[in-house]
Formats: C-alpha cells, sequence, structure tokens
C-alpha cells in the first residue's frame, strides 16, 4: 500500500514530540526513544513508541508490512521545516558575493540598483517553465537535506504578472513535487525602479492592486514585508500587513535585520506568526515577541554570508522565545540549501545547544508556518515526513560540520530520497 510502511529497531528515534512551538526550556528536551519503532499507514504515523512496546500490540501482523526499513545504527527525526525561503527566482549574483568581499555594503549594492532589483530584472525575464525547471532542482537539493516541508516567497517581480507568476509557479509545484510548500506572498521585498522614491504609492499599489488578487485565488497564506531602513518604514509596513490579516492572511516578515527600526515590536503588537531575521532586534522587543508568542525566525547563513552580527539566539531562547531556524535560500545574502551549514551556524555562533538547533528545525518550523498539527514533530496522527541519518546520533549534525549526513527521506509514508540512488 502507498505510504505504509515501518522502520524498525532505531538506535535514536528523535521525535521533538509537541503539537506546538516549543519556547525557553522546552527546546532542549527532544523527546528521543531508544530502539525505538515508528509505523506510517497511508502517509499518517500510526504507531511510535519503542521496539518492545511494537512486539508487545502487534505481534501478529509485522510480517504484512511490505516496507520494512531496519533503523540500526540510526538516527531518526521528523523531515526538516525550511520556514523561510526565497526558492523561485531568475538568475544568479556572484558578482554581489565578491564586491562584498571587497568591502561593499549589502545595502550599498541594493541602493545603486543591484541586491534585489537586479534578480528582479531575471525573474521578470524567465518564462514560467524556466522558473519551473530551477525551482525543482532546488527542491531536489532542499530534499536531500532532509527538508520535507518549505516555505517560498514571491518578491522577485515587483510587478503584477511577475508576482503572480512566482507564486503559480509555486503553487504548480506543490503539486508536482514530494516537498509540500508553503507560500508566502512578499510583494512589498524593495522599491522597483518604475516606483523609485515612491514608495509610499508602491505600498499603495501593492495593497490594492496585487494583494486582493492573491488572497482570492488563494495564491499565498502568509503576507511579507522588508521591514527596513530605506526600504519599507513601520507605518508602511503596519499599513500592508494589517491590511493583508483583515484579508485572512498570516503575517511573518523581515523585521530588524540590519538596521534597528523597531520591526520586531511591530511583530509583537501585530501578532504576527513569525518575526525573521532579528539581528538587530532590541531587548524589549524580544521580550515582546516571547509573551505575544511570536516566533523569532533565526537565519544565520545570511548573517553569515553577509558578515554580519548574528541574531542574539541564545538571549532570545533564555528570554522565553520560541526560536525557529531557516536557510532564507535566496540568490543574494544566502545562496545555500543547507541544513547542517545553518545547524552549525546556531550552534557554534548563535550559542543554541544541538538539541535546540533541532527543535527549531522541525516543531518550531513548522510552527512558523502554522503547521503544527501536521508536521515538525513524529507524533500519531502527523504525516509520515520523516529524515533517516546516515549517523548514530542528531548530535552529528553540528559536529560533522555542513557535511549533508541525510541517508533517507521519507515523504507522507514514502521514500523520496535515498542516499545512494
Ligand atoms: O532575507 N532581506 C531581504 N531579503 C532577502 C535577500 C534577498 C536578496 O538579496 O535577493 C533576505 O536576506
Ligand atoms: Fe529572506
Amino acid at each position: 500500500m502507498s505510504g505504509d510502511l515501518i522502520i524498525r529497531n532505531i538506535a535514536e528515534l528523535v521525535t521533538c514530540s509537541g503539537f506546538e512551538a516549543k519556547s525557553g526550556e522546552a527546546m532542549s528536551d527532544l523527546k528521543i526513544i531508544n530502539n525505538g519503532a515508528l509505523r506510517i499507514e497511508d502517509g499518517v504515523i500510526t504507531f511510535v513508541g519503542s521496539e518492545a512496546e511494537w512486539e508487545l500490540i502487534s505481534p501478529d501482523n509485522q510480517s504484512d508490512i511490505t516496507n520494512t526499513i531496519d533503523g540500526s545504527g540510526f538516527s531518526v527525526l521528523p523531515g526538516f521545516v525550511d520556514s523561510h525561503t526565497h526558492f523561485v527566482f531568475g538568475g544568479y549574483r556572484p558578482d554581489e558575493f565578491a564586491w562584498r568581499l571587497r568591502g561593499d555594503s549589502y545595502m550599498d549594492i541594493m541602493k545603486r540598483g543591484g541586491g534585489i532589483n537586479s534578480t528582479v530584472s531575471s525573474t521578470r525575464e524567465a518564462s514560467k517553465e524556466e522558473l519551473l525547471e530551477s525551482a525543482n532542482n532546488r527542491l531536489n537539493s532542499m530534499l536531500s537535506f532532509g527538508v520535507t516541508t518549505v516555505e517560498g516567497k514571491s518578491g522577485y517581480g515587483l510587478d503584477f504578472d511577475t508576482e503572480i507568476k512566482q507564486l503559480k509557479v509555486m503553487k504548480e509545484l506543490n503539486k508536482s513535487h514530494p516537498v509540500d510548500i508553503v507560500s508566502t506572498f512578499l510583494g512589498a521585498h524593495a522599491i522597483p525602479p518604475e516606483y523609485l522614491g515612491k514608495s509610499d504609492q508602491y505600498i499603495g499599489f501593492v495593497l490594492d492592486s496585487v494583494l486582493p488578487y492573491v488572497s482570492e485565488n488563494e495564491l499565498a497564506e502568509f503576507c511579507d514585508i522588508f521591514c527596513e531602513d530605506h526600504v519599507f518604514s513601520v507605518e508602511q509596513s503596519r499599513r500592508l500587513l494589517n491590511r493583508a490579516q483583515t484579508l485572512g492572511l498570516g503575517v511573518k516578515f523581515h523585521a530588524d535585520e540590519i538596521v534597528r527600526i523597531g520591526g520586531t515590536e511591530l511583530a509583537a503588537e501585530l501578532g504576527a506568526v513569525s518575526a525573521d531575521h532579528l539581528l538587530q532586534a532590541s531587548d524589549e522587543g524580544i521580550r515582546m515577541l516571547a509573551r505575544n508568542g511570536v516566533i523569532a525566525t533565526l537565519l544565520p547563513g545570511t548573517a553569515f554570508g553577509l558578515r554580519e552580527p548574528y541574531a542574539r539566539g541564545r538571549f532570545m531562547i533564555d528570554q522565553g522565545c520560541a526560536v525557529a531556524l531557516a536557510t532564507d535560500l535566496n540568490p543574494g545574502s544566502c545562496y545555500t540549501e543547507s541544513i547542517p551549514l545553518i545547524i552549525a551556524l546556531a550552534t557554534l555562533y548563535m550559542n543554541l545547544s544541538p538539541e535546540e538547533a533541532i527543535s527549531a528545525m522541525t516543531i518550531n518550523g513548522a510552527a512558523a508556518l502554522s503547521r503544527q498539527n501536521e508536521v515538525g514533530s513524529l507524533d500519531v496522527g502527523k504525516l509520515g515526513d520523516v529524515v533517516i541519518l546516515d549517523a548514530p546520533s542528531y548530535r552529528y549534525i553540528p559536529y560533522h560540520m555542513g557535511v549533508n549526513q541525510v541517508k533517507t527521506v521519507i515523504k507522507r509514508g514514502k521514500v523520496v530520497y535515498s542516499k545512494n540512488g
């Protein structure tokens, strides 16, 4: 039967059990079962427990299960949830990487027309088929790193047709590719050349002409904005995100990434699902996120790639925040699909423990997409989205730095990736 399998004798079954975001100290408890078993039927988890418990409850029908995987010697985790990416885009920007090494800043490059607007012109030029193909390849790469649910943003169109083209690409890929895609509308990612010096008018255009169409046609679940000095102000962000909430979209947005302008506090005020980046978040802003249950989504690959100071992950967890980790995969500030790189950076430079980093990449990533009831942990009733590591413990992920140790990926109970073909 499809989506039907059992993994037996699992050396370390990392369940991350729970149906809500883990905040503060709870992030340290991965609810591990040694010598475990995991049963999936019709794509949904129906048993999680020890091998001994499995034998006790199901002595007769074990041999009926066609797909039995031996988990001896391996660590088994929930599929990773990459809750912040920009994986649909045309063109690349390796020149900017080299300019930054020479001393140019990300914002300098953006101000002189490069950066996001450079990808905007390549994405406008790309056909839908070209975008489908390159995004499909990136999804394959993400899947090989154990990602089974990914968020993807528009934001490289900044005009009606191209924003919608990006969102439709994600909708189609969600049907054809095993990785589940959650779409976010990021029409306010930058001020396009046609609106230079007229950012209020551009927000008006996004608000009146694109957002209603996105919402009516169910092209996105979330709305995002680049709330940043020299991009969109806190006031403009409030205006757009308020409207998005009125239309039934969740909000999650780029806040206090490069300059502290109060995006963190705005996220708390609005009851955003997540506030993302937060490199410059204030102490009080962080405490507000914790109080209001807003997930702090941290993207250490971006701080690494831009050589900016890392977000204060340790402080956030100590203040009671629920922290999620994501790649921020995009062609400018952070071109990587590598989950082990993100986890290595989060542990080494944000002082998260390996356990906290795993919670951040699973159940908290799921919660950052309002999917905590469906994915992000190995619990009965959740989707059978599973990663088998070619290692005895999750602790090898940060320790074996930057190297992909994923052996097998299972999506809704089906093996969709195996390391050796
Ligand atoms: O999350 N900061 C804004 N957006 C992306 C970068 C996009 C780009 O440079 O193309 C980010 O870092
Ligand atoms: Fe981003």
